[in-house]
């Protein structure tokens, strides 16, 4: 978690930097900050978020052309304008921003104070740039070498960037277990957690590699290094991101922008895949590896929150088209449960991210037992990606909003679409039978935009509900994990406690919850367990609860019984969770703006979870 930015160059840091906090503010908003050089090293910091660092430098010397930025989501310590980065050392000369844990940072730091050191903040943070500085005294180093040996010191995950008084055209960045891009410009350096607030600058970047620093000076060309002082050559890459991706593009939250955006998300997803005339699923990043997976004894899909979710529905879909046995695992429990796997197992990491420290640590537990990893994921470059063996991204495009939604639909998007290929190769489903479903998925997109024509009726419904205290959320089959996922919605945003249960469970204890204020989401479409559905429906009108059911079009039975329809076009069984789960998107934005929430930027929450 925590986003950081740096820039040096010949241009006005600030602006560069608090814009790009700007972007990063989804990966934490507690707290925030900047230095920069200029002569002398002005830092300042402020609990809350980014605006409120703005409000507060304003009349404030914030000349220069170097500079690091940081906003926050606290691990150690708590959210205050002392715990913010960036962090000084001893004598103020250095400045630190760091996103990660350093885990041995109690011993380095007892040794520090030991010798003198006085801290500050209860940030493992300020322990290493007190350390760099203990270094560079003793030692006599110059800043880039100081870094290098105190970072041989250091157990734990970082991404650091370094500036010092004395050195007032170097940045120093390293990177370990945390993300880090630089972006090369024509005179200057841009470093970012993430390619965001770069690429309205230059499309040129580096995306680091574990154990790597650098020493970016103005004017000079990149020193690339390990840690231990091997010499790397760079890689360079192209940005391909547009910038519009990055900005609300009229609406009021990203949330509901992306919502509205996932017709075109979803067909990004299919974009050069789906080949309807061809009668085939082309996924080029897995070719290799078909046969491993047409072969797998069983599939272990491996994810954290609404990727989780997103991988359940890819259970059905590959247990029902491909008949190979599949487990959904959290990557948290699965990391630490000694699980049994082998190396006839593939493991389907998904990630919107690709940074879940969790999935992360799972996925290179499985890769060492010898499983196949392939990952599912929507950041290009992060760190999963990186670790799997071989994957498709989903290209949904950015998503800023904390609580993900196109990026759910991609990756079963995508999902089916694997399923789809290797049932095909398997012959697992007849031709017919994969055309047919060809064409459905290809007709999702459509059939999203009719869905998104409910947005008004929606708000009127949850004008009624938005009170409500707690919720229940009921699907069976392949929408069992819709409801899982449009709980986690309500609750992430709104702060309404809200459950999601397989409809048949509900007799086994949330029914003793119903009452005449419980709102009861129902998805009940035409297609799959209907008949089992509607009795559902009606032991929670029994009691007095008021449904709200997610229909299949022209729908008169349901009508009957539930408080309020919400229509979806007829799609077949294993496509309905890409429908079905747009109008319960929409459900939670409303209530959570109508209960004055940060809808884009929930309290605790942050949008790539790299800590444990
Ligand atoms: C956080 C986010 C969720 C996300 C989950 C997994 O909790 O708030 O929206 O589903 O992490 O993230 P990932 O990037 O791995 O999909």
């Amino acid at each position: 978690m925590c986003g950081i930015v740096a820039y040096v160059g010949d241009k006005q840091a600030y602006p560069i930097l608090i814009k790009g906090l700007h972007r990063l503010e989804y990966r934490g908003y507690d707290s925030s900050g900047v230095a920069i050089l200029n002569g002398k090293l002005n830092l300042y910091k402020r609990k809350g978020k980014v605006n409120q660092l703005e409000d507060f430098v304003e009349n404030k010397d914030i000349n220069g052309t170097i500079g690091i930025a940081h906003t926050r989501w606290a691990t150690h310590g708590q959210p205050n304008d002392e715990n913010a980065h960036p962090h000084f050392s001893q004598n103020q000369d250095l400045a630190i921003i760091h996103n990660g844990i350093i885990e041995n940072y109690v011993s380095l730091k007892e040794e520090l104070i030991s010798r003198g050191h006085k801290f500050l903040s209860e940030t493992d943070t300020e322990v290493l740039i007190h350390l760099i500085e203990d270094i560079q005294d003793n030692e006599k180093l110059d800043l880039a070498e100081s870094v290098r040996v105190a970072l041989n010191q250091v157990v734990g995950a970082y991404a650091i960037a370094v500036i010092s008084k004395d050195e007032s055209n170097k940045l120093i960045v390293a990177k370990n277990g945390s993300p880090m891009v630089i972006g090369i410009g024509d005179n200057d350096f841009y470093v970012a957690s993430d390619a965001t607030p770069i690429v309205e600058y230059t499309r040129k970047v580096i995306y680091m590699e574990d154990g790597e620093m650098a020493i970016l000076e103005k004017g000079k060309d990149i020193i690339l290094k390990s840690v231990k002082n091997i010499i790397h050559t760079p890689y360079f890459q192209e940005l391909t991101m547009s910038l519009d991706a990055l900005e609300k593009g009229g609406y009021e939250h990203f949330m509901l922008k992306e919502i509205f955006e996932q017709p075109i998300s979803i067909r990004e997803t299919m974009r050069g895949r789906l080949r309807l005339g061809q009668g085939i699923v082309n996924l080029g990043g897995i070719t290799e590896y078909k046969n491993k997976l047409m072969n797998a004894k069983r599939i272990l899909m491996i994810a954290c929150g609404t990727s989780w979710h997103a991988g359940l529905v890819g259970e059905y879909l590959f247990e029902e088209l491909t008949r190979i046995p599949v487990e959904v695992e959290y990557a948290s429990e699965f990391r630490y449960r000694n699980p049994i796997i082998t190396e006839d197992d593939v493991v389907i990491a998904i990630s919107q991210s690709g940074e879940t420290a969790d999935t992360l640590a799972a996925i290179k537990m499985a890769k060492e037992k010898g499983a196949t990893i392939l990952g599912i994921c929507n950041v290009v470059g992060s760190s999963i990606p990186r670790e799997t063996h071989a994957g498709s991204y989903t290209h949904a495009g950015p998503e800023i909003g904390v609580a993900s939604t196109k990026a759910f639909t991609s990756q079963v998007t995508l999902l089916t679409m694997m399923a789809l290929m290797i049932a095909h190769e398997k012959g697992s489903i007849t031709n017919s039978r994969h055309q047919q479903l060809l064409n459905a998925l290809d007709a999702i997109p459509n059939q999203i935009e009719e869905v998104l024509k409910t947005n008004d009726f929606v708000k009127e419904v949850a004008l009624l509900y938005k009170d409500s205290k707690n919720a229940l959320y009921l699907g069976r089959g392949y929408n069992f994990p819709v409801a899982l996922e449009g709980a986690l919605k309500l609750k992430e945003i709104s702060y309404i406690h809200a459950e999601g249960y397989p409809a048949a469970e509900m007799k086994h204890g949330p029914i003793a919850l119903i009452d005449e204020q419980m709102p009861v989401i129902v998805i009940a479409p035409k297609k799959g367990h209907y008949d089992k559905l509607v009795s559902n429906i009606q032991e929670v009108k029994a009691r007095k609860g008021k449904v709200i059911a997610i229909v299949t079009k022209g729908d008169t039975e349901v009508r009957n019984m539930a408080d309020h329809v919400i229509e979806i076009p007829e799609v077949e069984e294993l496509l309905v969770p890409l429908v079905a789960t747009i109008p319960l998107q929409l459900f939670s934005y409303y209530i959570a703006v109508m209960r004055d929430c940060n809808v884009d930027q929930p309290r605790n929450l942050a949008k790539s979870v790299t800590v444990e």
